[in-house]
Formats: C-alpha cells, structure tokens, sequence
C-alpha cells in the first residue's frame, strides 16, 4: 500500500447505548457498530465521507432467528501487526495490518458470533457459529446482512442466478435500478470513495449474490440448493465466509489492494512448493473456437500428434513455459456440452500419444497443461478425481486447466452454491495434494484461497476474449477498462489475451477481437495472471515479430503492483515490476475513445534513468479501421518523471522500463 502511516486503532465502548467504534487511522475508516432493541447494524466511514449507512446484520436458521432479539454477552478486540511473503503473484510481500472486533451474541438460546476487521484498504466481517449445546447440525436458511449506499451511488455490476454464470458484459447503474448482481460488484459513490463488495475464504458454504431490497440497500441472496429454500447445511462450529467491502479514494487504489488474500489462510510451512512456477503458455485452443480445429474427431480434430508437437516447437523456440490441447481425451465426440458423464480424464483417444508428446514437451523445456472438461458433470469427475491426477502426475504435466460449461452442475445445482463451492475444494485440494498447478474455466468466483493453495493459480469467471469468435456481439472495447476494477479483485484472471490477428477472416469473418494489437499487449499487464496465454495461433505470432518481442519479455510474476491513473469503463493504467530484476512494465487500454493519458512514474526509483520500450498503437491505429499498425519505440526516462500514454480508440499501449 502507498500509504506507510502506522495503522492505529481505537475502541470505544459503551455499554450503556452497547456501541461500538473501531477506527483505522491508516485507511481513515471508521466502523459503528451498535444493538438496537435486539438488533445489530452497523456503519462505515472514509475521511469523514459516508461509505455504508446504517445496515442491519444476522442470519435466519431453519427455526432459529439470529437477527432479532438477540444480546451481547461478550466483546473482545484484537490486532495484528505483520507481513507475508507470496510465493507468486503481484506483491513479493503483503502487509497484513488490521484491528479487529467481535462480539458474540446469542438469542437466549443460541449462540452467533460476528467477528469484524478493519484493514487500511477495507472492512470484512464474518459470522459464526460455534460449538454449543443447543446447536449442532443447522441450515441457513437466510442471510441478513445489508449494504446500505445511496440510491444514485453507481455500480457497475454483471447478472447474478443467470445461465452464463460470470460471463457477463458489465453495465453501468444507479444502485436503485439493479435487481440481483455478482460480487465483486464496484460502486462509484457520488463524490465519495470507491467500494467493493466481494468476499474471502469461501470454504464449506454458499457463495453470495447482492440483491436490492430497497432504492439504496442490497442485501447478501445466498445461493440456494437445488429444490429447497436451504442455503448452507452446517454443523457447528463453522464460520462464513468473510464479506468484504474494499473501500479506496480512486480505482486505481482498489488495484493495489490485499485484504482478500490476507483473510485467507497462509500456505502451509511443511510443504515445500520449489515445484511452483509461473510463465507463458499456448495452446491447441482458439483453433476449436475459430472452427479450424474440432474438439472431437474429425478430419480437423485439433489433438493430433503432429499438431501438438508443432505448437510445442514453438513454444520451445520462444521460451514459452506450457502447452495447453483440448480435445485429448475420450467423451468430446458428439454433442461435448450434453455428454459430461462420457468423459474419461485418463484415457487419450487411440491416435494420440500422451506419453510421447509429454516427454517431447519435457525435453524442450515445456510442459504439456492437462485439460480436465467436465461440461458440469461433477459426479463423473469425481469418481475419476485420483485417476485423472495420478495420469497427470504420472506424465510430469505440471499444470491443468478444468471446465464446467453448463447450467447447473449435474443438471441441477447453481456452481455458486454449496454444492458447488464444496466440489471445486475438493478438486482444488486433489491438484493441491497433487502439485498440479490449475486454471479453472467456468469456476467458483475467486476468493483468496490462491494464499492457502497456491496451486490454484488462476480461473475464468469473466466474459474472456473466446467471446470474441462465437458471432456477434463479441466483447465491447470498454470491457477490459471495467475488469481490473471488478473481477480482477477477486484474483487472477485466465482470460486469454494476445490476438494477433484480430480479423481472422479466414476463419470467422463475422467475428472479430474488438481492439487493436497493442491493446492485447497492454493486457498482459493490466490483467493479472501468473500463468498467460499467447491465445492465437503460432503463425500469427510467427508473422508479428515486434509484439513477438515484448510477448517473450513480459513477466507474469511481479514484486509490485501500482495503480495509475484509470477510470472504469474509460481507460486503465497499471504498473507492474518485475519480480526478476529492476525492471518495471506498464500497461494501458482504453476503451473506444482515443487519448492520451499522462502517467507519473513516481513509482521507478527517484532519479535514475530507464529505457523505454513502447509498443503502442500506430497514429492512424484504430480498432475498426486499422487494428494492426503498431510502432515500436524507445526513448529515455528518469525516474519522477511524468510520461504521456497514446492509445487510439480501442487501443492500448505497453511499455517495458528497463533500468540502466
Ligand atoms: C469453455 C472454456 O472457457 C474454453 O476455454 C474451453 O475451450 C471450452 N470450454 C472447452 O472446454
């Protein structure tokens, strides 16, 4: 964080009125807490500006009201002062600063305890439900907790019980015209701070959405089990999950924010995770969504050993890290989406020679990446779990990336709900106890759970650039200006950039990538991921040498991450260093309006000098017009400077800092 002021904290109580008030000086946020006539609400506060009004809190069990009637019995306060090294991402370290309150509460005959942090970069509460006599098996039948904005705050907020699960266009709203969205949801307040609602540590319960209740309140509409009114089935003791609200004075700010993964678990000491690693990967991939290639067979089955073995040359020759192939193994003929049960995870169609193509992977340098489809056939795939890990361990693939395309899961069940949060644990464990390092497509949201098990090492959850090459409408140009300040906050994000080609005419003349090529540069690093993929096909790389060049320099693990100047849905500008060295990156997009943004490049060391390399859109560059007129460039730079970003409409630029 920017900020190096010590946090403080001070708690007042009365026990008369049964207030509460926790501050932090650092993030200037104020937390009220307050028991009125049975009830628990609560308020917060940046630098004297309102962030959440009062906002009622509590659960509804089957039978048991935790929302009215209930007491205090106890309160206790703590702190913690400490930092954290990742093992990969985009800090080397984390501070984890925060004060914390909790009460326990009871009805008179259970009890509930709600446990609230205040970090500089936020607030995060959670309930629980300890281990007591009058409770033991229970279900949640409802939650209580209520944000209460203003009616004309604005958010920018996606679908949330709809069929596309995460993969929505974000739009932009006045909080009393939304319905039910996903978290992270991204409210703009009307001349106040940015703020996010998302949560940490979804583990063992239901995942939430935000539902307006009234033109300024939304409340927490837990994902429900299929055919019941039950929301999470529990057993004491349990805790939920935390609900976190980031607060920050810009986006920008948001970018830089860690309280998610510090109200995660540490990885555990006794593992030795040497075996990690971060890097590029391609992949037998865009070819099926361009319909070069099929999944299943056919004279255009993508997954052929000579195919594979090209794709793993080139690799090789670039000094990329992984080669992903759809379309392995046994279940992709016919109808995949509707098969999920036929699939096998450990058997390759008979023309394909797993084995051999890992090893000739492994003896370039590259490794094979897995791919586990399950087109949301859960059952199936986890009464394979062991097999399907033991093949991968058993041919050195080093990495997976699994699938859930459908509805529901097993044709019923939400993937937001129990259900479904319980299963990708349990297939994030198996990868965990495996050392298979995952990518997840239609996942669970992310919630943190990457510092706990840092296999877990990105995940979809978001309208990715395959979007692209179904038809009309595709993404928008203003799309990847909204993500790093919504779902990018959850973690990090496969969304497969790096279109060289943007037209394929060829292939799909009614589709297109709707930026320029130095856009899908900038990406790489305005949208984190520890594993990137070059998501085109090796001969549109092999025709772009130049944006060939930053592809290959561009690093995925990252010692800082800052937020410049952005504005969601307009224009994003993020500074990454390099984990590596002294170097820094910056990326930058904009939306379908052209600019020039002015960056300060407070963040290189004061004084000394860099060398620029830009890779930013031609003049004359246009996402309609004229997507593929890059110019690269080099220039000088000392650290304090400030430096103009040119990007054309629906462009971008990427610039490496390379100190001298
Ligand atoms: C949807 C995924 O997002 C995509 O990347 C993948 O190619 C298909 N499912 C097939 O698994």
């Amino acid at each position: 964080m920017k900020s190096l002021m010590i946090l403080m904290c001070l708690l007042s109580t009365s026990v008369l009125a049964r207030t509460y008030t926790l501050t932090s000086t650092q993030g200037n946020l104020e937390l009220n807490v307050s028991l009125e006539k049975g009830r628990v609400f609560y308020s917060l506060n940046k630098a004297g500006q309102v962030v959440l009004r009062k906002s009622l809190l509590g659960n509804q069990l089957r039978g048991i009201d935790l929302t009215n009637g209930l007491r205090i019995k106890d309160s206790k306060t703590y702190q913690n002062r400490s930092s954290w090294d990742m093992i990969w991402g985009e800090f080397a370290t984390v501070k984890d600063h925060h004060d914390g309150l909790k009460l326990m509460l009871t009805n008179g005959r259970v009890d509930m305890n709600i446990d609230f942090r205040l970090y500089p970069d936020g607030l995060a509460f959670r309930y629980e439900f300890p281990k007591q006599k009058n409770l033991n098996n229970f279900e949640v039948i409802d939650e209580s907790t209520e944000f209460k904005l203003k009616r004309n705050d604005e958010a920018w907020w996606i679908p949330a019980f709809s069929d596309n699960r995460y993969e929505y266009l974000y739009e932009k709203d006045v909080i009393a015209n939304l319905n039910v969205v996903h978290t992270p949801l991204t409210v703009e307040k009307v001349n106040g701070p940015v703020v996010a609602f998302h949560e940490a540590r979804l583990l063992d319960y239901t995942s939430y959405a935000l539902k307006k209740t009234r033109p300024d309140t939304l409340k927490v509409d837990l994902y429900p089990w299929a055919n019941t009114d039950t929301r999470v089935y529990g057993k004491t003791p349990l805790v939920s999950p935390w609900r976190t609200v980031q607060v920050a004075f810009n986006p920008a700010e948001l970018v830089e924010s860690t309280m998610i993964l510090n109200l995660n678990d540490p990885a555990r000491d006794d593992i030795d995770y040497s075996f990690l690693s971060t890097g590029k990967y391609v992949g037998v991939w865009w070819g099926m969504h361009l319909k070069k290639y099929t999944w299943g067979r056919s004279d255009r089955h993508g997954a052929t050993n000579e195919n594979v073995k090209k794709y793993i040359d080139f690799a090789a020759k670039h000094g990329l890290n992984g080669v992903l192939v759809e379309g392995w193994n046994i279940g992709w003929d016919g109808d995949w989406m509707a098969n999920g049960d036929i699939f096998v995870f450990d058997q390759p169609y008979p023309h394909y020679d797993f084995a051999g193509l890992s090893k000739y992977a492994q003896d370039r340098n590259v490794t094979l990446i897995g791919h586990h489809e399950t087109s949301a056939s859960i059952t199936n795939y986890e009464n394979q779990l062991d097999r399907a890990y033991a093949y991968l361990n058993k041919h050195n693939v080093k990495a997976v990336k699994t699938g859930y395309v459908g509805t529901r899961l097993d044709k019923k069940e939400w993937h937001h709900g129990q259900y479904g949060v319980n299963h990708y644990t349990k297939a994030m464990k198996k990868g965990h106890d495996s050392k298979v390092m995952m990518v997840v497509h239609e996942p669970i949201k992310q919630t943190g759970l990457r510092r706990t098990y840092p296999t877990l090492v990105s995940a979809e959850g978001v309208r990715g650039q395959e979007y692209n090459a179904w038809g009309m409408p595709g993404n928008t140009p203003a799309h990847t200006t909204i993500v790093p300040f919504t779902r990018s906050l959850a973690g990090p994000v496969d969304f497969t950039a790096g279109a060289m080609d943007v037209l394929f005419d060829e292939w799909q003349p009614d589709s297109r990538v709707p930026t320029t090529i130095a856009k899908q540069l900038a990406l790489y690093v305005v949208i984190y991921s520890p594993w990137q993929m070059l998501m085109d096909l090796p001969e549109n790389y092999e025709a772009r040498p130049d944006a060939m060049e930053f592809l290959k320099a561009v690093p995925t693990n990252w010692s800082k991450t800052v937020g410049l100047n952005s504005k969601i849905g307009e224009f994003a500008t993020i500074a990454r260093k390099d984990r590596n060295s002294e170097n820094w990156y910056v990326g930058g997009i904009t939306n379908e309006n052209g600019r020039i943004v002015n960056i300060d490049l407070d963040f290189l060391e004061e004084g000394a000098w860099y060398t620029v390399k830009g890779y930013q859109d031609a003049r004359g560059a246009h996402w309609v017009w004229n997507p593929h007129a890059l110019e690269v460039y080099e220039t000088r730079v000392q650290g304090g400077d400030d430096f103009d970003l040119y990007m054309a409409p629906g462009g971008g630029v990427a610039l490496e800092f390379i100190k001298e």
